[in-house]
């Protein structure tokens, strides 16, 4: 925005204004896409009077009569320049599991891939290079399958982020605020405190902390799991390993340290 300000030639500086998050599955990419939109949405208050996110839900751009999907890329995107050419909005576009739209080329040639998906891939660049020339406009993309998306697709992205599977802190955070909601609801009796920081539980040798050490080593336990996963374990923690409907803290954590053998010892078979 600041080089399109200040007039900054984009045949010589150029950006396509796209950024790709991509990663295993469950790792966050389309939450993180919308929080993103939504921060700077708020950041740019002054610049613009509203953000928008639009998101695309590519098989709904896959048409039933041949050759028609890359007609109705460009009908899409001749809708979305509506809001664009008003430079009082912010345009945020949303194309998740962007595989499915920009998939590579050269798998669809040498396979029996109709050639409608290479019309698909085309018309999707084409509509891309047109729309780079706005400075309110930001394109997510993401993708669980880095493999499968054309070439020149990822060519353009201007950052290309690999979201990974979350560590020992950022799975302690997560449990950490799936206890304080558990807290809330009463379903953990009584209140107890937890540390929000895992460095400090770590140091600390006093029995104070016997709680939050253990929460650290069922972190530790739950490595290799991706976020969405470790999100669901104090749900089947509750559901399968506890007999009561409401438990001690110290009661809870034994039984979502066996949701997460449970997990693991589930996930081996797919
Ligand atoms: N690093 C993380 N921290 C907190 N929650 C996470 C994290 N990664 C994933 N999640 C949880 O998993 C859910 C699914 O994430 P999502 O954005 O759909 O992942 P992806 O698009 O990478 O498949 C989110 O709603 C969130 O609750
Ligand atoms: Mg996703």
């Amino acid at each position: 925005m600041l080089f399109a300000d200040r007039n900054v030639d984009d045949n010589l500086i150029s950006c396509n204004k796209v950024i790709l998050l991509h990663g295993p599955p469950g790792t966050g990419k389309t939450s993180l896409s919308k929080a993103l939109a939504q921060k700077l949405s708020i950041r740019l208050q002054s610049r613009f009077i509203k953000g928008i996110l639009i998101e695309i839900n590519s098989h709904s751009l896959f048409s039933k009569w041949f050759s028609e999907s890359g007609k109705l890329v460009s009908k899409m995107f001749s809708q979305i320049r509506d809001f664009v050419e008003d430079q009082k909005f912010l345009v945020c576009i949303l194309i998740d599991e962007v595989e499915s739209l920009a998939h590579a080329r050269e798998k669809c040639m040498s396979g029996n891939e109709p050639s409608d998906s290479i019309r698909v891939v085309n018309a999707l660049l084409t509509e891309l290079d047109k729309i780079k020339i706005h400075s309110n406009v930001l394109i997510f993309a993401t993708s669980n399958v880095t493999g499968a998306i054309d070439l020149a697709f990822i060519d353009r992205a201007d950052i290309k982020e690999y979201i990974g599977l979350p560590g020992v802190q950022a799975i302690y955070q997560i449990y950490y605020s799936c206890i304080q909601e558990l807290l809330k609801a009463e379903i953990i009796q009584p209140k107890v405190i937890i540390q929000q920081c895992p460095d400090l539980v770590e140091l600390e040798s006093s029995d104070i902390y016997k709680n939050d050490k253990k929460l650290l080593k069922i972190s530790e336990a739950s490595v290799g799991l991706s976020g969405r996963s470790v999100r669901k374990l104090p749900f089947i923690a509750h559901a399968l390993f506890l007999q009561t409907e409401i438990a001690t803290l110290e009661n809870y954590l034994e039984a979502l340290l066996f949701a997460v053998e449970y997990q693991k010892t589930n996930s081996k078979y797919f």
